[in-house]
């Protein structure tokens, strides 16, 4: 018998049980035995041995997302703290009670059995709240964007994209009938101008009102918290296409902004009265409503030419009841909040404020300690975010994301593939269930950290790594896996 491992000392929230454990664990390169393994089970270890091997190996934390005990959240997507809102609960059973005879399934597609009334007026209610013609629901905005971008544009059409589109928007385009793809660096209005006017220039096609420009934004984006300066763009576009009038259009994903910005939560295309302009809207219900799914908003034309040639709507079973009443509640308990989107906008501006008034901070920025894009310039922003990214230097990603951690403080470790290879940063979201206790106690903790990582540069600490790097570090040794900033 080997000796029992000695106890590690740590704090509660980088304990042996925790989340944090559990992904350790799921670093640990797959041992020797595996080589023996048949073929197709070496193989597929053997890949996810190269994902292990750069930190970037995930599995699902049962202790994870809100039973994490204790633990503040500055994390989870439940920005309007509807997944759990009691309202909400009661509204969804309102439903279910209001229609007894509900089937748990559709058992078969839209276009076949699948489709039914409730899911049509849900469609039709939520597109009137957005003031466009037509809704269809599907289960993610996931699969969404992946309907639109394969259906909306045809051959010959040009896609124009913001580098920092999410994953669904990037894979749906990959998959398109249009090939011709260009993306403009993100949130840069005199660039897509400029890329604009070079389509213009190089594509008859384009120029002779035969094939269409389509733009690819979001209102929020989701690893930066910045704005889409929609309509800055949308006047480009109109600027350089004044010729072509119909000849460019856009898509807007609203998943960060729909059901927090804007009267009722209709999002930014609402709030900026571009209703009429704007070609397709996507809002999404897993965050702000506390549901799940998504809805393409727009003309008939659009619903029609998702469900037509959309496969996922094709060969997929309908969404369900529950699934829809879940969107219905939620969508009626979100439009009267606009007390909570005020509260959110006050606690991101404390945020700020606290962040950038502390003695420490010019000194954090100047040694690239803390780098947060959006306090630049945040008192005079009309709508600051729930959503933010805090840098620090790469080699010190982890130490921050573990501190925070230790301290109580969950935020999101975003790594590659979520931001680009060496952008890391800590993706941090404010929620209506944030107190402002709770701001004060973060900023507390980050500054506490940065006084550490300037204890260590100055030699005037006892180790040569932040406190709660250590524990980890002991926790793998332990685990006997290396990763996660250990270099
Ligand atoms: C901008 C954006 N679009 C689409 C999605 C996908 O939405 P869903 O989670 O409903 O699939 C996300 C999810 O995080 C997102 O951030």
């Amino acid at each position: 018998m080997g000796s029992s491992p000695e106890p590690v000392e740590t704090s509660s929230f980088l304990s042996l049980t925790g989340a944090l454990a559990t992904s350790i664990k799921g670093h640990r390169i797959q041992p020797e035995h595996t080589k023996s393994l048949p073929t197709f089970y070496r193989n597929l270890e053997e890949a996810l041995d190269t994902k292990r091997a750069s930190d970037s190996f995930y599995a699902t934390l049962p202790t994870g997302g809100p039973d994490h005990a204790g633990s503040v959240d500055f994390s989870s997507g439940d920005v309007m703290s509807m997944a759990r809102n009691p309202e909400h609960r009661k509204e969804f059973l309102a439903e279910l009670a209001t229609h007894p005879e509900f089937a748990l399934g559709t058992t078969s597609t839209r276009l076949m059995d699948g489709n039914y009334s409730y899911i049509e007026k849900a469609e039709a209610d939520i597109a009137a709240f957005h003031g466009v013609e037509a809704g269809l629901i599907v289960h993610s905005g996931f699969e969404a964007n992946v309907v639109i971008w394969t259906t909306i544009p045809k051959q010959g059409d040009v896609i124009v994209y913001d580098d920092s589109v999410h994953a669904s928007t990037n894979d749906g385009i990959r998959q398109s009938m249009a090939t011709d793809r260009v993306a403009f660096p993100h949130n840069d209005v005199d660039a897509f101008r400029g890329t604009l006017r070079d389509i213009l220039a190089t594509r008859p096609l384009v120029r002779q009102g035969k094939r269409s420009v389509l733009v690819a934004v979001e209102s929020i984006y989701s690893m930066e918290g910045d704005i889409c300066p929609l309509q800055e763009l949308l006047d480009a576009s109109q600027d350089v296409f004044q010729d072509h009038q119909g000849g460019i259009q856009f898509v807007v994903d609203e998943a960060h902004s729909g059901g927090w910005i804007g009267p009722g939560g209709r999002g930014l295309v609402c709030e900026l009265g571009l209703e009429k302009e704007i070609a397709v809207v996507m809002h999404t219900f897993g965050k702000a409503t506390g549901a799940a799914g998504a809805i393409i908003l727009g003309s008939k034309s659009i619903r029609d030419t998702a469900i037509n040639f959309g496969r996922p709507i094709m060969f997929s079973t309908a969404p369900t009841f529950p699934f829809v009443a879940a969107i219905t509640s939620g969508c009626k308990v979100l439009s009267t909040k606009d007390h909570d989107r005020q509260r959110i906008q006050d606690m991101s501006r404390l945020f700020f404020e606290l962040l950038t008034s502390h003695e420490l901070w010019e000194t954090a920025k100047s040694k690239g300690i803390l780098r947060v894009p959006l306090a630049d310039g945040w008192e005079d922003r009309v709508v600051n975010t729930h959503l933010l990214a805090i840098f620090t230097r790469p080699k010190s990603f982890w130490w921050m994301y573990y501190h925070l951690l230790s301290a109580g403080y969950r935020t999101f470790p975003a790594s590659y593939p979520a931001v680009p290879p060496g952008q890391s940063r800590l993706r941090v979201i404010i929620h209506a269930h944030n107190t402002e206790e709770q701001v004060e106690g973060f900023v507390d903790a980050i500054y506490a950290w940065v006084q550490e990582m300037l204890d260590i540069e100055a030699g005037t600490a006892t180790g040569t790594v932040t406190k709660a790097a250590k524990e980890v570090y002991d926790l793998m040794r332990r685990e006997q896996v290396t990763g996660f900033g250990i270099v």
